[in-house]
């Protein structure tokens, strides 16, 4: 269905209030990757540059006790921003109150405030996670309208971004999340074809839905990473020390029974007997995995047959890494998918999580079509489940 999108907002002079995801990593309060406050500036540029008076917030990680909150504020992300956007950020450390409202009522048209962890308030009473209808309407009487480009959070029903809502006048998508939507979207249910899914990661369980969900609307299924496992094992192969999900035997049959030939296993797997980048390395055949060795990534023998497949899609959906990428000798298979999608005339889309991390790391985020910033919201949405972030947001 049309969603209402930012552009079809009139916001000169009103008070927009935005939820993004800028839910980043940080090491001793420095951001160790900015691709999601990158990834919104679109739509807050967007806002300021048509005189709104602009009011973001956010979730940073999980807080379930007052000593989370210690390193989870969003003040180095608001200096962060105010770098990409060459103008001050205003940061109120509160999530309610005067403060707050004051800062808000002095706004000007083009300024730009960010306020604290909207999960600040989850401590105590749950509020922002529970989507306290209270806190849900505080926060609706800040603004004039309300703007949702938090694609990463879509999958949550939380007050700052489902919540909030019910108590807007008017409720628009950003142009992140209008794009998220478009790629993954698209792909899933109109894809050019033939459209391919690369599937990894380390569990199987994780991705059940997904896997049942494309099997009804991709062409084939590669299925790379720690979950290759699963289904060699459920086959009766020794997989030695290999990650595998025991109580996921039966699933992954079923899977396997079910895919009518469209699931592709690794032909050859690089096993180690330790779990370390400096470990011996032995390329195995996934026949020939002895009891004491672990698959650490896959092998060039599945790389080479993947890319050759590859050659022919016009749609690819990639999620979850092909191997333990973060120890260098492990990042062959998910570097050469990287490539290998780079180098195809198709539209290539990264679906969060791990596997965007190393394709961004990788030095891949320009040379593949979309790079999806949320994990859980794209598995969700790849899935076929409703998002209820997006479903919040108003029709046209
Ligand atoms: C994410 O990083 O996947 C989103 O920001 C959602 O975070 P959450 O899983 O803590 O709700």
């Amino acid at each position: 269905m049309a969603k209402k999108i930012v552009r079809d907002l009139e916001v000169k002079g009103k008070t927009v209030l935005m939820r993004v995801d800028f839910n980043v990593p940080m090491e001793a309060g420095k951001i160790t990757d900015d691709n999601r406050i990158v990834a919104a500036l679109p739509t807050i540029k967007d806002v300021l540059n048509r005189d709104g008076k602009l009011v973001l917030f956010s979730h940073l990680g999980r807080i379930k006790t007052e000593e989370d909150k210690k390193d989870k504020s969003l003040r180095p992300v608001a200096k962060k921003l105010s770098e990409y956007l060459k103008q001050e950020v205003k940061f109120v450390p509160e999530t309610r109150g005067k403060e707050l409202e004051d800062a808000v009522a002095a706004l000007n048209k083009g300024d730009v405030l960010m306020f604290e962890n909207t999960r600040f308030e989850d401590v105590p009473g749950k509020k922002e996670k529970g989507n306290d209808p209270e806190l849900a309407k505080y926060w609706a009487s800040l603004g004039d309208v309300f703007v949702n480009d938090a694609f990463g959070t879509a999958h949550r029903k939380h007050a700052s971004n489902v919540g909030i809502a019910d108590y807007s006048d008017e409720v628009a998508a950003g142009y992140l999340l209008e794009k998220e939507i478009k790629f993954i979207g698209g792909a899933v249910d109109d894809p050019k074809r033939p459209f391919y899914a690369i599937l990894g990661g380390a569990k199987v369980g994780d991705k059940i839905g997904v896997i049942k969900n494309l099997l009804k609307k991709a062409d084939k299924i590669l299925i790379v990473g720690g979950m290759s496992y699963n289904f060699l094992k459920t086959q009766g192969y020794e997989i030695g020390e290999s990650i595998c999900e025991d109580d996921k035997l039966d699933l992954a049959q079923q899977l396997l029974d079910q895919a009518d030939g469209k699931i592709e296993l690794p032909l050859d797997l690089k096993v180690t007997k330790e779990f370390s980048n400096d470990a011996e390395i032995r390329i195995a055949a996934f026949d020939d995995i002895k009891e004491d060795e672990m698959g650490l990534d896959i092998g060039p023998k599945t790389l080479e047959k993947y890319t050759a497949m590859l050659q022919d899609a016009k749609t690819v959906v990639w999620n979850g890494p092909a191997g333990v990428f973060e120890f260098p000798n492990f990042a062959k298979g998910t570097e050469g998918i990287c490539k290998a999608l780079a180098e195809i005339d198709a539209i290539t889309i990264v679906g969060g999580g791990d596997s965007a991390a190393a394709a961004i790391s990788m030095g891949y985020r320009d040379k593949l079509s979309h790079i999806s910033t949320g994990g859980g919201a794209s598995l969700n949405y790849l899935e076929g489940n409703v998002l209820p972030g997006l479903d919040a947001v108003d029709d046209l």
